[in-house]
């Protein structure tokens, strides 16, 4: 029944009245106190109600989200006439406000925006970028840094962050490897379901928390040759054990929506997917959120060659459960749906169906009762001091100390009267902070040369040179979009200068500390790499530098393994900063300086060479293993660092190793225990890891994976017992030959220690 029968025979006082009870009477439910949640049978109510009330167009209005890019004119209209329901890309409150203003008053039924934002890795406090929090190993750090995140975004007014990104990436040349979690399913489990309560809090509607967007359901990582958007072609075996754990992880830690990837997956559009929106994410994880397109990813499924048109493209994503579909300047949803219904190819039901995840996270996250923001109170939270503690604690926790060669690390802050701070990256700030940060506060961003300066203070001549510049082939359409200008390109006889500069620099200072790796636009999306090298003319910098005989520090800034065999020989010491964010100078001087030690440790194999991806360490073997790292006769097939690598200021042993039993059937549980002790004289973190592998199966089964992992503090010469446990979720696989999970009779090796070579070694047998 559409909107004019039902009221058409009552007065237009009377339909102010009906609308008014419809909308504030369940409000009751809402109110409740700081910390309760709300009940979901009075949210579910509530939502029917107000389906109730909604016309066909108002409910296919709920199913669109545009950019709020371009004139506002256009979108102020749209929201009036309740076209819309949700924008992303605004962020001042102001603004927020504005459109809100008109969704709440000039709407019939009041019905709250939601709006959503890249809120990747800080809103305006930026920590480091997302695969520099997993190479914390410490989930505590990805949720305390998505728990700001969103306090900063929510005080704006922003209530949806498109993060966390789940996707494992085993192909650094895929620039968005650095929006996730890197290689592993278990670190990337953890990750997800860290990052999910960092944002959503206790649950949905949590006081200063957003609702959560896992993202990209799925496969998105595995794109061809690593090129951006490219197709993926996974087995199930891979997607069940290896791409889909993580988001697994983050629905059952509760996250309210889903994204839906760009890619074809097996052929298959990602976003007209129902075996993924439908068999695996509703019917098996019993996933009760929203899923919202990629951006422009409905329209795209006609340019796949899998929708005929644009009608048929919403009609592909609609069925296959896409609530929402994100769009630059208009949705294919709202030209087609309307027709759709109308010829019946979908019913009005399947349209409730869609809205219902929608409304119901407007109600969750207190919309309807709390539309506008506090544009005051967001100035106080986005200048919150422990904000920026956390972002520096963040950095410090992810960096990771990849050579030390005789102990020139920590630097002693007394030892050096001159040092030169050389490299394009050492002084920019943007570069500091990586992709996906907007509203950074660049005046405040600490680049490392900050850092440096004020942690040396007057006991040494910190002087700088860029040294050479760094230019992206193609541009980045991000930087057309957010048009950021290029500095002017040097000369050759420029940049002949600058070299020369940086290079006598170093020869007169006491020590240089090279700041190189990857700018902020090579990295990210749209970012993907045919090679691993030191972008422009970085490696002579480097080479030159390191020629004058003098100490060089190396400390990168990058998104991805980049090729440094030369550096990892000749340079004594790097340190992986990853891009650390807005205090990440505070954190790199902290950390060079010895006031923070290194304990993080990567999240990928760091491969020597860009012809040796996909590497990755929990592959299979299969003939002549023994040969592992020859496979290759002009390199060896070896890492140059491997999974879990990290090293320290101290040093650690493990021991004594035990397992509770060394036979079990399946089902039952195994308590690992095992010694860390730091054998150093300054207190330091060390990652334990635990690795398992099956000796014999329904199938073969990879030669090691993480199945534990603990980060540990330990004071000088201290030592802790560690415990961890193997259990059904552990010891369970994907098996390709029985396809379903299987927990098989086997016997299983144990390596525990601190990195993936680990060799502390017990095992144990699963018996019939
Ligand atoms: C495209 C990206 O793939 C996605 O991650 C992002 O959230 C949307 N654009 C919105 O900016």
């Amino acid at each position: 029944m559409n909107r004019k029968s039902r009221f058409g025979r009552i007065g237009t006082f009377a339909r102010k009245v009906l609308v008014f009870l419809v909308v504030s009477a369940p409000v009751a439910f809402a109110q409740t106190p700081p910390g309760v949640p709300p009940d979901d049978q009075a949210v579910r109510q509530r939502v029917d109600a107000l389906l109730k009330e909604m016309s066909l167009d108002e409910k296919i209005g709920q199913l669109s989200q545009l950019f709020a890019f371009g004139p506002a004119q256009p979108l102020e209209d749209a929201v009036a006439k309740g076209q819309l329901g949700s924008l992303l890309f605004v962020t001042d409150p102001a603004v927020i406000n504005r459109y809100q203003h008109l969704a709440v008053e000039k709407t019939r039924l009041h019905i709250p925006l939601i709006f959503g934002f890249d809120v990747i890795h800080g809103f305006r406090t930026i920590f480091p970028v997302p695969i520099a929090m997993a190479a914390s190993w410490d989930p505590a750090v990805a949720t305390k840094a998505q728990s700001v995140a969103a306090r900063e975004a929510r005080s704006v007014g922003i209530d949806w962050a498109f993060a966390p990104m789940l996707d494992i990436a085993r192909d650094p040349r895929w620039g968005r490897i650095v929006e996730g979690a890197g290689e592993d399913p278990y670190l990337g489990s953890a990750m997800a379901a860290a990052q999910v309560r960092g944002f959503q809090g206790d649950y949905i509607g949590s006081l200063d928390h957003v609702l959560a967007c896992m993202k990209h359901f799925a496969g998105y990582g595995a794109a061809e040759g690593g090129r951006d958007y490219d197709a993926s072609y996974i087995s199930d075996s891979q997607l069940y054990n290896v791409y889909l754990p993580p988001f697994h992880a983050a629905v059952k830690a509760g996250v309210g929506s889903a994204m839906s990837a760009y890619m074809d997956l097996n052929d298959m559009p990602a976003t007209g997917n129902t075996w993924l929106l439908q068999d695996v994410l509703r019917q098996d994880w019993k996933f009760s959120g929203l899923v919202v397109s990629d951006a422009d990813a409905v329209k795209s499924l006609e340019k796949h060659g899998y929708a005929k048109d644009l009608s048929e493209a919403a009609l592909d994503a609609f069925k296959a459960g896409v609530n929402m579909e994100m769009a630059l300047d208009f949705t294919a949803y709202s030209k087609g749906l309307p027709a759709a219904v109308q010829n019946g190819q979908i019913t009005v039901e399947q349209i409730e169906a869609a809205d219902r995840p929608i409304l119901e996270m407007k109600v969750r996250l207190g919309l309807f009762e709390n539309p506008y923001v506090d544009e005051a109170r967001s100035q106080q939270v986005l200048a919150t001091p422990e904000h920026r503690t956390a972002a520096r604690l963040a950095a410090e926790r992810s960096a990771v100390l990849l050579r030390d060669q005789g102990k020139l690390l920590p630097l002693r802050k007394n030892a050096y009267t001159s040092v030169a701070v050389v490299g394009p990256l050492a002084d920019s700030q943007v570069d500091t902070l990586g992709s996906w940060a907007f509203q950074e506060d660049l005046v405040e961003t600490v680049t490392v040369l900050s850092g440096l300066r004020d942690k040396f203070g007057a006991g040494a001549r910190v002087s700088y040179a860029q040294g050479v510049q760094l230019r992206r082939e193609f541009p980045s359409f991000f930087d057309e979009i957010f048009h950021l200008k290029p500095e002017p390109v040097w000369t050759p006889e420029q940049a002949r200068n600058e070299m020369s500069r940086a290079v006598n620099l170093a020869k007169s200072s006491d020590l240089t500390i090279l700041v190189l790796g990857e700018a902020q636009n090579m990295s990210g999306e749209a970012a993907s790499r045919e090679s691993f090298g030191l972008p422009g003319e970085q490696e002579q910098l480097l080479e030159a530098v390191s020629a004058t005989g003098k100490p060089v520090v190396l400390v990168l800034l990058n998104g991805r393994p980049l090729d440094i065999k030369w550096a990892a020989q000749h340079v004594p010491a790097i340190l992986e900063a990853w891009y650390p964010g807005t205090q990440g100078g505070n954190a790199v001087a902290n950390l060079l300086l010895g006031d923070a030690v290194p304990g993080g440790k990567l999240p990928v194999t760091w491969p020597r060479d860009v012809g040796q991806v996909p590497i990755y360490y929990a592959h299979n073997t299969t003939q002549s293993a023994e040969n592992q790292g020859k496979r290759y006769w002009d390199e060896e097939s070896t890492p140059l660092f491997p999974f879990g690598y990290g090293l320290s200021y101290s040093s650690f042993i493990f021991s004594d190793v035990k397992l509770s039993r060394t036979q079990i059937k399946p089902g039952e549980t195994i308590e690992v225990r095992f010694d860390v002790e730091n054998t150093g004289a300054v207190a330091a973190d060390e990652v334990a890891q635990l690795y398992i592998h099956q000796r014999s199966g329904s199938v073969s089964r990879p030669v090691r994976e993480l199945k534990g992992f603990e980060r540990v503090t330990l004071p000088a010469h201290g030592k802790k017992t560690v415990h961890m446990s193997l259990g059904k979720q552990e010891l369970s696989y994907w098996s390709s030959a029985k396809k379903g999970w299987v927990e098989e009779p086997a016997a299983f090796d144990v390596w525990i220690g601190g990195d993936s070579e680990a060799s502390l070694h017990t095992g144990f047998e699963i018996a019939q």
